[in-house]
C-alpha cells in the first residue's frame, strides 16, 4: 500500500483534485482521432475510482471539462458530453453497490437537459453513500464559481438578508459548488502542463500540487500511489514555521 512506507509525520492526503489533462495528445500521437483519446480516459477514470480506497483517498475532484472547453470542435464536445453520459449509465449500479457518493460541479444550465437529468438522478441515487465522494467537475470553471458566488452574496446585499460585513472565508465557502467538501490535498495534473487552468482557484490556496509528465490514458493507480506518498513526505506548514 502506498502509504506504508511514508516516513514523515504528514497525514495522508484525504482529498485528491485531478486535472485529467493529455487525453487528445495522446490520441494524435497514436495517429487516432482525439475522441479515442477521451474514451481511453474513461477507462483510466475507472481504474483511479477504484483504486482510492486502497490509497486511503477519500474525496476524487476530477476535472472532465471546463467552461473554457467549449471552444472545443462541436465533434469533440458531443463526444465528450456523450462519454459523460455513458459513464453515468454504466457505472452507476457499481457506484452504488460500492459505497460511492457521486456529485457534480460547474454551472449545470448550459449541460443539454437530458443529460442534466442523468447528472441529478445519479446524485440523487447515491447521496447517502460515504465510502468516497466523488465529484465530477463539467463546465467548470473557478472564476465562474465565484463571480455566481459574488452575484448571489450582492443579490442578498441588495434584498438586506446580509450586511457587508456578513461577508467572510466562511460564507464565501459556504457558496461555493464544493460547499459540502474538505478542500483538496493534493492536486495532480497529468499531461506535463504546469498550470491550472481555472481549477478551483478558491479551494487549492494550501493545496500541494504535483504536475507529472504523463498523459491521463497512461496515468495508473501504481504512479497515484506514487503521487500520495510523495504527498505524505511533504511539510506543509500552511503560513507557520516548521516544527
Ligand atoms: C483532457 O485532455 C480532457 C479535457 C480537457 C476534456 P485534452 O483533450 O485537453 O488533451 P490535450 O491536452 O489536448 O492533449
Ligand atoms: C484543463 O485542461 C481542463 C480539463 C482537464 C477538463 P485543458 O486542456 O482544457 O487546459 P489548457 O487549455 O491546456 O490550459
Ligand atoms: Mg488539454
Amino acid at each position: 500500500m502506498a502509504n506504508s512506507r511514508a516516513v514523515r509525520g504528514t497525514t495522508s492526503a484525504r482529498h485528491v483534485a485531478m486535472i485529467m489533462d493529455g487525453n487528445g495528445r495522446w490520441a494524435v500521437e497514436r495517429g487516432q482521432p482525439r475522441l479515442l483519446g477521451h474514451k481511453r480516459g474513461v477507462e483510466t477514470v475507472r481504474e483511479i475510482v477504484k483504486s482510492c480506497p486502497d490509497l486511503g483517498v477519500t474525496h476524487l475532484t476530477m476535472f472532465a471539462f471546463s467552461t473554457e472547453n467549449w471552444k472545443r470542435s462541436k465533434t469533440e464536445v458531443s463526444g465528450l458530453m456523450l462519454l459523460l453520459r455513458r459513464y453515468i449509465q454504466k457505472e452507476i449500479a457499481d457506484l452504488i453497490d460500492k459505497g460511492i457518493r457521486l456529485r457534480f460541479i460547474g454551472r449545470k444550465d448550459r449541460v443539454e437537459k437530458g443529460l442534466r437529468a442523468l447528472m441529478e438522478s445519479a446524485e440523487k441515487r447515491t447521496e447517502h453513500n460515504n465510502k468516497l465522494h466523488l465529484t465530477i467537475a463539467i463546465d467548470y470553471g473557478g472564476r465562474d464559481e465565484m463571480t455566481r458566488v459574488m452575484q448571489g452574496i450582492a443579490v442578498d446585499i441588495a434584498a438586506r438578508k446580509l450586511t457587508p460585513a456578513d461577508v467572510s472565508e466562511a460564507l464565501i465557502s459556504s457558496r461555493l459548488d464544493t460547499f459540502d467538501l474538505p478542500d483538496p490535498d493534493l492536486v495532480i495534473r497529468t499531461s506535463g502542463e504546469c498550470r491550472t487552468s481555472n481549477f478551483l482557484l478558491w479551494q487549492t490556496a494550501y493545496a500541494e500540487y504535483e504536475f507529472v509528465d504523463v498523459n491521463w490514458p497512461d496515468f495508473t493507480p501504481e504512479i497515484f500511489g506514487q503521487m500520495l506518498e510523495n504527498f505524505m513526505l511533504r511539510d506543509r506548514r500552511f503560513g507557520a514555521v516548521a516544527k
